[in-house]
């Protein structure tokens, strides 16, 4: 679909890009020429993922272990990946969110969730903004026609009318899509253009089990999308380069629903879940609390 090298010369930082869709959009724009950056929380595993991606596609890609909730982390990892040279976008896709009853949360599960892809994401997003806007005044000013920075904001097919079951994440999410269409109008002048993708359900370790517990991945998607089927990879990072490549700079602001029309046909929400028994929900914080302890055993 896109010219070997297109991003050649390129570099740009994927939130969460160790695992699921950040890894697969990395592999991406790294097979298309750009080095690319990696950060999340496990160290470990990003640094795996960047010997197996640079092995199968050469290139170059930098890892920073970090929790995108404290900010004075994320001020010191932009810090230093600008220090190492300029950064041509930003992909916010790193995330956390889990299916529950919103009465069943507590305080600190919606702050788990909301300080991740609420704040977390707006954290890198102004720390890489403000080292934008420095860049673009040291050099006299962004003109029209200029390279422009691209940041892409993962977001999800609800953030228009709501997630119930997912209430911190549907929340937070809305915010990330605000954030894109304000920043779109108050950023352009220095250059920076701001999109957003909503995905419907393209399989993920992390998403199944956190968002169909106990379930076939693809099973709820081939039963009730329009298309019969869940999204595939190979179009989320079509989407997602097509977004970051330079080509059609006026396209900004934009939340982008890639989904086979789910969200048009179902609402795209988990309102389907109002039938689940207390049995059937116990069933799934059990399979969620056990992913959980997954991921934490890996991060040591
Ligand atoms: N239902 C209700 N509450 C839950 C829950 C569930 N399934 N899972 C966790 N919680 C609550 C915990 O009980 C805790 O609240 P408490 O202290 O009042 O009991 C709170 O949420 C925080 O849980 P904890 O496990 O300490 O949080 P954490 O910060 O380690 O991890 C996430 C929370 C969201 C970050 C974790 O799920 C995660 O690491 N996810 C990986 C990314 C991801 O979610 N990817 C999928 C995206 S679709």
């Amino acid at each position: 679909m896109f010219q070997p090298g297109l991003l050649a010369g390129r570099r740009y930082l994927v939130t969460g890009g160790g695992t699921g869709l950040g890894r697969a959009m990395s592999e991406r724009f790294l097979q298309l020429g750009a080095s690319v950056v990696i950060c999340g929380r496990r160290k470990a595993v990003l640094d795996e993922t960047a010997a197996e991606m640079t092995a199968t596609y050469g290139g170059k890609v930098e890892t920073h272990g970090l929790d995108i909730r404290d900010a004075q982390a994320v001020d010191a990892m932009v810090e230093r990946i600008f220090t190492d040279g300029p950064l041509d976008g930003l992909v916010n896709n790193a995330a956390g969110n889990f299916i529950s009853p919103t009465e069943a949360l507590s305080s600190r599960a919606f702050d788990a969730i909301a300080n991740i892809v609420f704040h977390g994401t707006f954290y890198v997003t102004n720390a890489i903004g403000k080292q934008w806007i420095r860049g673009a005044r040291e050099a006299g000013g962004w003109q029209p026609g200029k390279p422009m920075k691209s940041v892409l904001s993962i977001v999800v097919t609800w953030v228009d009318n709501g997630g119930p079951y997912v209430v911190p994440s549907a929340m937070s999410k809305a915010g990330v899509a605000t954030m894109t269409r304000s920043l779109a109008v108050e950023w352009a002048k220095y250059g920076i253009r701001l999109n957003a993708v909503g995905p419907g359900e393209i399989p993920t370790e992390g998403m199944s089990k956190r968002l169909n517990p106990g379930e076939e991945p693809g099973a709820r998607s081939k039963a009730t999308n329009p298309q019969m089927r869940p999204g595939t990879m190979s179009e989320l990072q079509n989407l997602a380069t097509f977004l970051m490549a330079p080509g059609c700079d006026w396209l900004t602001g934009e939340v982008l629903f890639m989904d086979g029309a789910n969200h048009l046909a179902t609402g795209g929400t988990f309102y389907a879940l109002r039938e689940w028994s207390d049995a059937q929900w116990q069933e799934a914080r059990d399979r969620i609390e056990a992913q959980n302890a997954k991921d934490r055993g890996q991060r040591g």
